[in-house]
């Protein structure tokens, strides 16, 4: 209403409103080796553009006299009360979409003026000591790759705890990266690697094992986090995993229901559905055709979403087949790209303001009344 009231008065909005035009001018704005770091994934990129074009296997079924003036889209996630169900998938590097390199910064500000929470990458341009205190009263969640030295696991989870995070997120498909061409081919790596280390390079344990300041020898200081990023883990590793943190602990990379089943018996908090946007691994089901799987093995545990989710239709639809919560990456990364926080809360808003219309239109007031009855199948 506010956008169409002041359709009357000649004001047009100077944002994006439509998806594609969002995308298209963050293309624009980005320079090419970050466009390429964002935009791209696995191979061909078929995953990633199954993971959207999925959303279109569904369709949602009106119905009429419910009059749903009001909607409710709050919701209860690890018995913390958020405004809407949706969040911001954590996303690496993200610190340089903004034109100031703070970009993990101004995606946490957005965070505090929507109550939209931030799931705050391992691999961000400042420490998490530094990202924490921008959720204002927004929860926030500190995402762990976790790292083949143990105690430093530790310790970057200790510090997540201190820095007020509300739970530990922990990505498990990408110990590895995956085989993304448009990475490969303009050797991006290398350049964006300096945007990311923050936490490594405050982290205590980091700096006993490199011996001195990273500050002083960037070199080897690269070197030492090249060689301890990723870790393969095993089922072996859950227990260690769980004992980490007394946190809520979600799991991020879930798409087989037995996997989600074999994790909550491991003790964890939340199932995270997602294929990191179709970032690692190419030749693979879209997310969304694995969630009602998932959704229906976690039982009553939280299941959050993501992969390929561009409009506020997509989140219903997410909703509907069992998601708890519904995250976006690349959509805010072309937020932060266009104007900052204040692009990350306009591409926020819009999101949620066509979820919220569309529960109006199609009579389905609150969250709970979004089953997978309300969608029927087309293809
Ligand atoms: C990611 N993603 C990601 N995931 C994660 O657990 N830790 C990370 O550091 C990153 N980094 C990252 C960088 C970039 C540029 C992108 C686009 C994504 C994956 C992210 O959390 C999420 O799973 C996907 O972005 C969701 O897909 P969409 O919304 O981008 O289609």
């Amino acid at each position: 209403n506010e956008i169409y009231f002041a359709g009357l008065t000649g004001r047009v909005p100077t944002m994006p409103m439509a998806y594609a035009e969002l995308e298209a001018r963050a293309a624009q704005a980005l320079p090419p080796s970050v466009l390429s770091y964002v935009a791209g994934g696995a191979g061909d990129e078929a995953t990633q553009r199954g993971n959207v074009e999925s959303f279109g296997d569904w369709g949602l079924v009106p119905r009429m006299f419910v009059g749903a003036k009001e909607r409710d889209l709050s919701v209860d996630l690890f018995g913390l009360k958020l405004p809407s169900p949706l969040f911001l998938a954590p996303v690496g590097v993200i610190g340089i979409c903004a034109q100031d390199g703070h970009g993990d910064l101004a995606t946490a500000r957005a965070a505090a003026k929507t109550g939209v929470p931030m799931v705050a990458s391992t691999l961000t341009a400042d420490p998490m000591e530094q990202v924490a205190p921008e959720f204002g009263d927004t929860p926030g969640f500190f995402q762990l790759y976790t790292p083949t030295d143990r105690d430093l696991a530790a310790s970057l989870v200790q510090r997540a705890e201190a820095a007020g995070f509300k739970g530990i997120v922990v990505t498990l498909d990408t110990w590895v990266t995956g085989w993304r061409p448009r990475d490969l081919s303009t050797s991006n790596f290398p350049q964006l690697r300096g945007h990311c280390l923050a936490n490594y390079f405050t982290d205590p344990v980091f700096r006993k094992l490199l011996g001195k300041a990273p500050e002083e020898d960037l070199l080897a200081a690269v070197g030492l986090w090249a060689q301890l990023f990723g870790s393969p883990l095993t089922w072996d590793d859950l227990p260690w995993l769980r004992s980490l943190t007394k946190l809520p602990l979600i799991v991020k990379g879930i798409q087989h229901p037995d996997d989600a089943r074999r994790v909550i018996d491991g003790g964890v908090d939340g199932i995270y559905c997602s294929n990191h946007g179709g970032r690692q691994a190419n030749g693979g089901l879209p997310a969304l055709a694995c969630l009602p799987g998932v959704a229906e093995a976690a039982g009553d545990v939280p299941v959050l979403f993501d992969s390929g989710v561009r409009s506020g239709a997509d989140v219903i639809k997410a909703l509907a087949l069992g998601a708890t919560a519904v995250g976006v990456g690349r959509p805010y990364a072309w937020g932060l790209a266009l104007d900052g926080a204040n692009g990350v809360v306009h591409v926020l808003r819009t999101l949620l303001a066509e979820a919220d219309l569309i529960m109006a239109v199609d009579g389905y007031p609150t969250l709970a009344d979004l089953t997978p009855d309300t969608l029927r199948k087309l293809r």
